[in-house]
């Protein structure tokens, strides 16, 4: 495609829409970090709102910080088809994980609507403004307030500087008592499209623009503390409780243990203490992320982990905590969301597209809770994910946007037109302000 075509489809625009999110972060150096509820995710909610506003959305951030926009379907009050994906990131990320699904929605949305059809659904664009669990070590909290399975103990969660969940949200402008008014209910939604780059590389390596998910993988994490002794690094082996010695075994077996269960494991975040060259490590903690296609195996393979912690700990003197922060399901895709993405992704040309299954997580696993997902995924460069080298192509955006608004469309077409959920003045969620 040349750049005057590209222009034409939006795709470049989309893109600079992806720099312009990525000045708002938390680290210097053109790098990215953007967490929940801070300076950053007030800035780019308030310029995706705007962009939603132009793309003729009425919009309010709901009762967790979610940026959301509306566009009512033929009779106001219907209820909605939820489009999106989240505006937080991990940190030293790339510009598009989350943010191109966001922008892809909004920009289906704004074709849709400039076309004048009026469809027997609404279409709300949500920007989740926590899925990856940076700040507060919980991942996925921004959708699983709108899907309504917060647990009130997490607002006692802290960050890095001891600031509580509840704190936060008060210092946001928001009542963490009333998380509850974000949450959707089944009977006024009609389902989820999320679009997200492919962390993948397997549609890079088959050639294909975009593919379709048949499963989010399900997750653990944990966090895991080996304690033993600090002491002079004089001490002969024999007398040492090493807890960093035993964190690298701990390291390795997981590896080992995970990858002949045919599953991912990682360990991403490690601390030493006191972390000094001549003290033996009294303390290491340490992050445990696994992933599985199913729940059984995810959590057979924790079972052996936990088994062989017990194991390196009492041979080596050390005790160990485990305390798990995340826990999601798998989650199919609904087969009759997806046959609409794949719909979507016909209108590009490509009648056989990947199914592919997400070993990353997804938004979609909060909402499945109260209604059905689909998602679109688009090839991105090696597959390089949660790093400042995430890169893709304008051409494979270009055929993402053509590809999310024909699923849309597709999924609509398919649906029994169903009254409105509430009254035309009461559409929103209770969350909404007066437009
Ligand atoms: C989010 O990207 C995750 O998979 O952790
Ligand atoms: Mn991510
Ligand atoms: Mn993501």
């Amino acid at each position: 495609m040349t750049s005057a075509t590209l222009d034409r489809t939006g795709a470049l625009s989309l893109l600079a829409r992806c720099d312009e999110l990525a000045a708002h972060s938390t680290l210097p150096g053109g790098l990215i970090r953007r967490v929940y509820l801070t300076a950053e995710h007030r800035a780019v909610n308030a310029l995706a709102g705007q962009w939603m506003i132009e793309a003729g959305m009425r919009t309010w951030q709901d009762a967790a910080g979610n940026q959301c926009g509306r566009l009512e379907g033929s009779t106001p009050g219907l209820p909605a088809l939820l489009l999106g994906s989240h505006l937080d990131t991990v940190p030293s990320a790339g510009r598009y994980d989350g943010i191109l699904g966001v922008l892809i929605a909004i920009a289906a949305v704004d074709r849709i609507h400039a076309s004048g059809i009026r469809l027997p659904v609404a279409l709300e664009v949500v920007a989740f403004g926590d899925e990856e669990g940076t700040r507060f070590g919980r991942a996925l909290l921004g959708s699983r307030a709108l899907a309504g399975t917060s647990d009130p103990a997490w607002l006692d969660l802290t960050d890095e500087q001891g600031i509580t969940l509840r704190e936060a949200y008060r210092a946001f402008g928001l009542d963490p008592d009333a998380l509850g008014a974000a949450a959707r209910q089944p009977d006024d939604l009609v389902g989820y499209l999320e679009a997200h780059i492919e962390q993948g590389p397997y549609l890079e390596e088959a050639g294909h623009a975009l593919g379709i998910v048949s499963t989010i993988a399900g997750a653990r994490r944990f966090s895991l503390t080996v304690n033993g002794r600090a002491g002079h690094s004089g001490t002969p082996f024999e007398r040492r409780h090493d807890a960093l010695a035993g964190a690298a075994e701990i390291v390795t077996v997981i590896e080992a243990t995970a990858r002949s269960a045919g599953i991912i494991a990682t360990v991403g975040h490690l601390e030493v203490f006191p972390n000094a060259v001549n003290v033996i490590p009294g303390r290491v903690e340490l992050s445990l992320d696994l992933r599985a296609e199913s729940d059984a195996d995810r959590d057979g393979v924790w079972k052996q982990i936990s088994d062989a912690l017990t194991e390196i700990c009492d041979r080596r003197g050390l005790t160990v905590d485990a305390r798990q922060t995340h826990s999601a399901p798998a989650v199919a895709c609904s087969a009759r969301l997806r046959d609409a993405v794949a719909a979507g992704i016909a209108r590009t040309g490509n009648a056989d597209p990947l199914f592919l299954l997400s070993r990353a997580g997804h938004d979609g696993m909060a909402v499945a809770a109260v209604t059905e997902i689909a998602m679109l995924f688009i090839r991105c460069r090696g597959g390089v994910s949660h790093h400042p080298d995430e890169h893709v192509l304008a051409a494979d955006v270009a055929a993402a946007t053509d590809a999310f608004e024909a699923a849309v469309l597709a999924l609509v077409a398919a649906e029994t037109p169903r009254s409105p959920a509430a009254p035309a003045d009461a559409a929103a969620p209770a969350a909404t302000p007066p437009a």
